[in-house]
């Protein structure tokens, strides 16, 4: 994704109306007032922030410990047009990145598709060690193979997960998934169907790879304000479902106690 400015563009000039985005801050958000009964002063880096979407939600809910990092001078400067304290750096070399600073809360919100399992592994090991004791890692990541489409080609993402993937991959960087959910169960058809489409377009030689798009665009108002719900809905209703695009993960470093 890095170097590709009009993908920063689309979502510095959307993510705060997108309903995919609001859903996912929503989520980060009531995750850290469940794990930190609604303090306000926990300290929060967000890696790979992107365009700060994120980071400016969180300081608009008046958390007041926000500090972000990401690879992508394009992302960069966005989050300073944003007046977000967000920092250039490369996730591969985290441990040059203020090493004695811990976290309450550490956001990596699908950026591990970027990683090979080597990179991830590290990536991984570092987050956990920057964490304070009883903080928390929060990440959401793109899932299962069948929702692969023109987006993750427009995006560059190399790769989908499953839950396994991580189960595997956290305990030997001393992480303990403590929630994890995959979402949004229900346009789960919808998305599939819609992905597929894309992928039998380029298959079919009738979209060129080169030309992809990915799903970052506003709908119609209404369109955008029925997914919202539906999938809102869905977080309220249940609090794991089995099966979506994304899988939000929930993690502890291993000695911290649930
Ligand atoms: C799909 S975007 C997600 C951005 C943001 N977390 C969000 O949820 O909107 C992936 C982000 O990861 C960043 N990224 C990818 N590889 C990186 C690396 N090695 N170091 C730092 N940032 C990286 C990209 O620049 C991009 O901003």
């Amino acid at each position: 994704m890095i170097g590709r400015s009009e993908e920063y563009e689309k979502m510095f000039r959307i993510e705060e109306q997108l309903w995919w985005y609001r859903i996912l801050h929503e989520r980060v958000v009531d995750t850290i007032v469940h794990f930190f009964n609604g303090r306000r002063d926990v300290s929060i880096l967000d890696a790979g922030c992107g365009t700060g979407g994120l980071l400016h939600f969180l300081r608009k809910r008046d958390y007041t410990t926000l500090r972000g990092i990401d690879g992508s001078s394009d992302a960069v400067d966005f989050c300073h047009e944003r007046g977000l304290p967000v920092q250039l750096v490369n996730l591969n070399e985290l441990t040059g990145f203020e090493p004695d600073v811990l976290y309450d809360v550490i956001v990596c919100n699908d950026v591990f598709c970027y990683f090979n399992n080597d990179d991830l592994t590290r990536l991984l090991r570092q987050l956990a060690r920057r964490l304070k004791p009883g903080g928390i890692l929060i990440s959401n990541n793109n899932a299962f193979g069948i929702f692969q489409g023109q987006h993750d080609l427009a995006v560059g993402s190399t790769r989908r997960f499953v839950q396994a993937d991580f189960d595997r991959l956290m305990p030997p960087t001393g992480l303990n998934i403590v929630r994890s959910t995959y979402w949004s169960f229900l346009l789960a058809p919808l998305i599939v169907a819609m992905r597929q489409w894309q992928s039998w377009q380029l298959r079919l030689g009738w979209r060129r790879a080169e030309n992809a798009q990915s799903d970052v665009y506003l709908p119609s108002s209404w369109v955008n304000k029925m997914l919202y719900t539906i999938v809102r809905l869905e977080g309220k209703l249940f609090q794991r479902t089995p099966f979506g695009s994304s899988l939000f993960i929930v993690s502890k470093p291993t000695q911290a106690v649930e």
